[in-house]
């Protein structure tokens, strides 16, 4: 009789705890919200929305920066002079309402557009896992980052942060993926990268290589250094140090490019990390 009670109590037990791992784990609720002046970041943003099934909303200054390059470069610096930031629109989303809010944003000055940071200003985040997102021209991911830190209201639980240069804007779909699922953001399998090789200083071939991805960027100025490399899908990937020579100066950065496989497709660098 005693062991059947215990063969009882036994297959009892493993019942209930096979209702609980069957028990679904309920879904994170995800808002896209996003600043976007000239439409990459609004790419990248409805690219983040259909792959997470989410929410999203766009930011709207109330005096809009609608002019061309030069008027919005000029604005925003005497802004940033006058140590002001734009009026925002309110948003209809709240924000307790969601489980992870993704920020998107473009870079200006290497910081977070305005809008953006007036966003942080007056919106607290720190109930919220935050995924800070951007486009940029050549980089400023990092950058960017802190400065939504610096001007938020509420202290940030920032699980990922993810960065695309404009000029690489097609390939959303494929990139949002691959920073979605490499970060546990999104199920399914995906390709791990390799580490990089150990740096190695460059010789004529890479400096060719970083040449042709970087000449044409009027906006660097840099020499190659050190170089390592790791084999990716498309072809390979370079991470180069470079000196830049810019209005303050000598500085070091880092610079990634992609080599492809097709032979059609020239080397292009998609981040610079400063
Ligand atoms: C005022 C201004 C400042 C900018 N500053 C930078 C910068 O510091 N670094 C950079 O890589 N790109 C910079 N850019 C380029 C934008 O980040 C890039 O074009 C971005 O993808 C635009 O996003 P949007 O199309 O969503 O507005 C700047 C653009 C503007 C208009």
């Amino acid at each position: 009789m005693k062991t059947l009670l215990l063969i009882f109590a036994a297959i009892l037990s493993m019942t209930s705890c096979n209702q609980k791992t069957k028990e679904a784990t309920k879904p994170e609720k995800a808002l896209v919200l996003y600043y976007s002046q000239t439409g990459a970041t609004k790419t990248v943003a409805e690219e983040l929305q259909k792959q997470l099934n989410a929410d999203i909303e766009e930011i709207y200054a109330v005096d809009p920066y609608n002019g061309d390059f030069n008027a919005t470069i000029a604005r925003c610096q005497k802004e940033m002079a006058e140590g002001i930031l734009p009026d925002i629109k309110e948003i209809k989303s709240v924000i307790k309402d969601y489980d992870v809010v993704y920020l998107g944003y473009p870079i200006w000055f290497g910081k977070a557009a305005p809008p953006a940071l007036a966003f942080v200003k007056q919106y607290d985040l720190s109930g919220v896992k935050l995924v800070p997102f951007c486009t940029f021209g050549s980089g400023g991911k990092d950058t960017g980052e802190a400065s939504i830190k610096e001007n938020s209201i509420g202290k940030l639980n920032i699980i990922a942060s993810y960065g695309l240069r404009n000029a690489r804007v097609k390939f959303a779909p494929s990139e949002v993926e691959y920073f979605l699922k490499s970060n546990g953001l999104l199920e399914g399998e995906y390709e791990k990268k390799n580490d990089f090789s150990t740096m190695a200083p460059v010789t004529g071939k890479e400096t060719e290589i970083f040449n042709q991805a970087c000449g044409d960027y009027p906006m660097l100025h840099a020499t190659p250094v050190r170089f390592s490399t790791r084999n990716v899908n498309a072809g390979t990937e370079y991470l180069f140090e470079a000196k830049d020579k810019g209005m303050g100066g000598e500085t070091d950065i880092k610079i990634l490019v992609n080599v492809y496989h097709e032979n059609n497709l020239k080397p292009e660098f998609t981040e610079v990390i400063r």
